[in-house]
Parts: C-alpha cells; sequence; structure tokens
C-alpha cells in the first residue's frame, strides 16, 4: 500500500466532523457551548473515528448570522472562551491525530467589523475601497436570502452610496480587486496556520470571486481563479498539510474550475452539492438513477483533488440544483409541510426524521456516505441519529444542542432551560430518546453502525483513492460500484427500494476467478459469508440484497490472504 501517500494526502480518506462550540457542550454552565466543553469531549470523537475536525466560525460576532458575521478575523467569540481553550482544543485534537480546519470567512465581514465602520464614515476613509461600492444599485438577480432581504445592495445614507452585500445586509462584501484586502486575507490564513489550522473550509468561494460588482473590477482583477490559485499557493508555503475545502455550489463545468482543473492547483476539496441533492431525489424515488447520474457527472481532475460527501450540514438542505419537478418530489416525500421548506429552495429538516425514523433506510444513506468515492463529511449529532426543532427560525432547526444524555439539557448545559440561545429538540428526537449515552452501550444503535462504517472506511483506502467504476445492468432501484486502487478492489452494493432483489454483478472480466466477501461483519448484523462468493470466467456474481439493504465487499484475488 502507498503508505506515504496516504498519509500526506490526509484528505483523501479523512472522516470530516463539522461542530459548532456554541451547540456542542457548555462547561460552564452559561447556557453557551465553549472550547473547554469541547477539549473534554475531544476523545469522543477520537473514539468515532473522527480524522479532522471543522470548527464552524467562532470568532467575535453580533451573531446575527450566526457567526458567519464577524468582527474581528484574529479573535475568539469571549462567549466560547479564549485563545488559550482553543489552542488546547487544537493541541488535544492533534494529540489524537484529528487535525483542527475551520472556517475562513473573507467574502464579507459583519457591518460592525472596523474596517466597515470606517469605510462608511467617509468616502475618503483608507477603509473605502475595502467594500464594494456603487452610486447606484446593480439589477443583479435574486438576494441568497429571499425572505429578508430584496436586493443585493443597501444604500448607506451617510456617504450616499450603495454597498453590496451577497448574503443580508449586515453582512458588507469585502473587494478582493483591492490589494490591501488581498494581503489582509493572506495574514488572516497565516495567523491561523501559524495556530495550528490544517486548512479551512472557504465559505462561498464562488461570491468571494465574483467581482463583477466592483466598479472596473474585471480589469483590476482580470482573472479572479489566478487569485485562487494564489491563496492556495499561499497555503501551501505556509504549512505542508493545510487545506482548503471549499463551498461551491455551482454546476459541474464550473466546480471543474475551482479545483483548477487537471493541475488540481485551488480548491483542495469541494462539498459535492450535486451529489447530496441526488441523494435525496433518488430516496424519494426508489430509483438510484439520479445519484448514479450525479456521481458519473463529477469532472475527472487531479488525483490529488477530492470530493467531500456530505448528507446534511448547517444550513438549508439547498435542492437549488434539481428541476421545478424534481425539487417539489423531495419536498412531498420528505418536507410536505410548509415550515419544513425555507427560501423556496430547501428543507430545514434532519435525515431521522425524514425517513420516519426507519432505521434500514437511515443505515443505507450512512452507508453511501461513506462508501460512494470520496470523503464523508458528518454534521454533529448524525451520528446519533438528531432530529430538528421546527419551532426554531429557519437554518436554526438543525443547529439545536448536542443531546449528550437523556438528563436536563440533554447532557449539554447545567443552566436553566430559559438561558441555552437555541432550544433543544423535543418530542420523539428528544434527547430521552436519542442520546450519545445510551447510544454508546449499545452495540445495535446508530451510533455504534456509524462508528462501525468508519473503521471499516479508513481500512479500504480504495474508497476515498479509488478509481469509481459503476456496474451496468442492476435493477434501476440500485446502485452497484467498485472502487479500485492499488491493485485492489471494494465492490459496493445499495438498494434504494424496500423491495428485495437478487442484484446480478458483471465486474472487469479480469477479475474471474476471484472471491468476493463481506467487509461489513457482524456490527452490521451480519457475517462474513462462510463460502465467500465465486467471480465466474466473465467476472459475474449475484448478491441478494433485502429492502433497503447494502452490502460492502472485497475482491479477493486468488492468493490474496489478506481478506478485510
Ligand atoms: C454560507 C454559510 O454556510 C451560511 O451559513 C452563511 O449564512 C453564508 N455563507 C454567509 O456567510
Amino acid at each position: 500500500m502507498k503508505i506515504t501517500d496516504t498519509s500526506d494526502l490526509w484528505w483523501k480518506n479523512a472522516v470530516v466532523y463539522c461542530l459548532d462550540v456554541e451547540t456542542y457542550l457548555d462547561w460552564n454552565g452559561d447556557g453557551v457551548g465553549d472550547f473547554v466543553g469541547l477539549a473534554n469531549r475531544i476523545d469522543y470523537l477520537a473514539e468515532l473515528g473522527v480524522t479532522c475536525l471543522w470548527l464552524m466560525p467562532f470568532y467575535p460576532t453580533p451573531d446575527r448570522d450566526d457567526g458567519y458575521d464577524i468582527l474581528d478575523f484574529y479573535g475568539v467569540d469571549p462567549r466560547l472562551g479564549h485563545f488559550g481553550d482553543l489552542v488546547e482544543v487544537i493541541r488535544i485534537a492533534r494529540d489524537r491525530g484529528i487535525r483542527v480546519i475551520a472556517d475562513l470567512v473573507i467574502n464579507h465581514t459583519s457591518d460592525r467589523h472596523p474596517w466597515f465602520r470606517a469605510a462608511r464614515s467617509s468616502r475618503d476613509s483608507p477603509y473605502r475601497d475595502y467594500y464594494v461600492w456603487r452610486d447606484e444599485p446593480l439589477d443583479d438577480g435574486e438576494p441568497v436570502f429571499p425572505d429578508q432581504e430584496s436586493s443585493n445592495w443597501e444604500l448607506d445614507e451617510k456617504t450616499g452610496q450603495y454597498y453590496q452585500h451577497v448574503f443580508y445586509k449586515h453582512q458588507p462584501d469585502l473587494n478582493i480587486t483591492n490589494p490591501l484586502v488581498r494581503d489582509e486575507i493572506a495574514k488572516i490564513m497565516g495567523f491561523w496556520l501559524q495556530l495550528g489550522l490544517s486548512g479551512f473550509r472557504v465559505d462561498a468561494v464562488p461570491f468571494l470571486l465574483d467581482e463583477s460588482g466592483v466598479v472596473g473590477g474585471s480589469e483590476l482583477l482580470p482573472d479572479p481563479h489566478a487569485y485562487l490559485r494564489s491563496l492556495r499557493s499561499f497555503l501551501g508555503r505556509r504549512s505542508g498539510d493545510g487545506v482548503l475545502l471549499g463551498e461551491v455550489n455551482l454546476e459541474r463545468a464550473e466546480q471543474e474550475q475551482f479545483f483548477g482543473g487537471a493541475e488540481g492547483d485551488e480548491l483542495t476539496m469541494q462539498f459535492d452539492f450535486i451529489s447530496m441533492q441526488n441523494l435525496y431525489l433518488s430516496l424519494a424515488r426508489q430509483d438510484a438513477g439520479p445519484l448514479v447520474e450525479a456521481l458519473l457527472s463529477r469532472p475527472v481532475g487531479s488525483p490529488d483533488s477530492q470530493w467531500a460527501n456530505f448528507v446534511r450540514n448547517h444550513d438549508e438542505l439547498t435542492l437549488d440544483k434539481l428541476s421545478d419537478a424534481e425539487r417539489e418530489e423531495v419536498f412531498a416525500a420528505f418536507g410536505p409541510e410548509e415550515r419544513m421548506q425555507v427560501y423556496g429552495r430547501g428543507l430545514v429538516r434532519r435525515l431521522p426524521p425524514m425517513l420516519d425514523g426507519d432505521p434500514r433506510r437511515i443505515r443505507l444513506v450512512y452507508s453511501l456516505l461513506f462508501s460512494m468515492p470520496g470523503t464523508p463529511v458528518l454534521f454533529y449529532g448524525e451520528e446519533i441519529g438528531m432530529g430538528e426543532n421546527l419551532d426554531a427560525e429557519g437554518r436554526m432547526a438543525v443547529r439545536t444542542p448536542m443531546q449528550w444524555t437523556s438528563g436536563p439539557n440533554g447532557g449539554f448545559s447545567t443552566a436553566r432551560p430559559s438561558r441555552l440561545r437555541n432550544a433543544l429538540v423535543s418530542g420523539g428526537y428528544g434527547p430521552e430518546h436519542v442520546n450519545v449515552e445510551t447510544q454508546r452501550r449499545d452495540p445495535d444503535s446508530l451510533y455504534s453502525f456509524i462508528r462501525m462504517l468508519v473503521q471499516h472506511y479508513r481500512n479500504a483506502p480504495e474508497l476515498g483513492w479509488g478509481e469509481f467504476t459503476v456496474l451496468e445492468g442492476t435493477p434501476s432501484s440500485v446502485l452497484a460500484h467498485t472502487l479500485s486502487w492499488d491493485g485492489r478492489t471494494v465492490l459496493l452494493v445499495h438498494n434504494f427500494s424496500a423491495t428485495p432483489v437478487d442484484v446480478p454483478l458483471a465486474l472487469d472480466r479480469e477479475l474471474a476467478g476471484c472471491r468476493v466477501n463481506r467487509l461489513l461483519g457482524a456490527e452490521a448484523g451480519r457475517q462474513p459469508f462462510a463460502d465467500p462468493l465465486s467471480l465466474d470466467d466473465a467476472g459475474r456474481t449475484t448478491v441478494p440484497l433485502e429492502g433497503y439493504g447494502f452490502e460492502w465487499l472485497r475482491v479477493i484475488a486468488p492468493g490474496d490472504e489478506l481478506q478485510y
């Protein structure tokens, strides 16, 4: 095995876990999660098998966009602790083999950031050009948050010009055509790398690079992708293991560009928004087709680049890349009520309630998350099957406190419930029914299942590194694929339908004479086959699947003793 590659390009088979310190564990009982609480849960993350922790924004903030509105890029919000606490978290995580990355939010600042306060004090301020100003607003499309904003431009009364804000009006956009802003961004990145971060989840990358709002923008910065390349090379100079994991919810051709094509010199990783959306369409239709098509449409880039797979993140579950009719199908299946939908394009629910708590389907989805080509990203609480709080405002529905125990506040905090900023989930998905303490002791729990998937994912580097092939000739409800790397192959088979099915599998002819055995074992309620299946002269076999069933199988060459 190419040991050197797998450790240097660690992101190719990482297990990423995203959390917000504020909602993870409150150690000092003030109702707000903190870094000391997180430090005390690093061993929990290590036990789960996490290898990369993604911290959502923890910087000083007025908190009008859950921390994505930053007041000071060089600080820690005092509600969460101080620098010493953060450094302990990074150190303890490292010690347990977990790298830490954090959100890099450089498309905009809070309107209370000192740069913007200075910028709006006068047209002559040295900070004026840190932001994007126009005498007249552009008519440049639908705002990202149409429930609160009607334009991407806001008049600044005092100076009589409009500033650009593609998100909320309290988040003025930074102007990256200004070399001073680019210097500031480099300094911010350098600062956090020096403190021990292993890179960043880069917020809103396409918006960051879009300088069409800047007067003369295309002359000032003719090639915004060259700027992204320069950020990547700066990162590489400062940190040998740093990654840029970018949020790029665009069509495939544009995503290819954000990787830097075959050169792979822009983003290291990108979230696969398109496969995520089509996964839900496949689930709604009980038909693997949409997901298969989405996976096959991934551009082939540099072998060092990587897709990040996810089922849920902290935002709305966006369905914006589906057609209107497809989106309606997903809404009808998984979020028929208006309060479950947001911005006309997404859902505010978590997976288990959308699947009516059906353990077969929930496990099918997580089996896919860990066996589709790429790197899996978990959003905190997914490992125990947390639900959402539909009484919370919009996207806050899925940002409820982590459920550690069945006790008061789900073990998140000892504060009075009225002091918690985000209320806990109640009802069937509340902490009495869904919590870490109970599930850790139960070998049949979702937690134990996901932990087992993590172990197998880490033991089978083909899943992160392998060449992807979809097997043809299977029933439409089934996704059967192989991932091959370094001379070895794993075979993954998933049935989206409730109906059991015998799946004919036609592997590469070159594999004729090999045997096939189960990778997932007793932990998934099954045993290795007493007699491994044999591939016939044409490389074929048949695998039976239950309704919503799945198998992870390893192809064993004659004489290959290693069967896992
Ligand atoms: C994308 C983040 O994921 C989202 O939560 C935030 O509101 C916007 N960027 C603005 O920063």
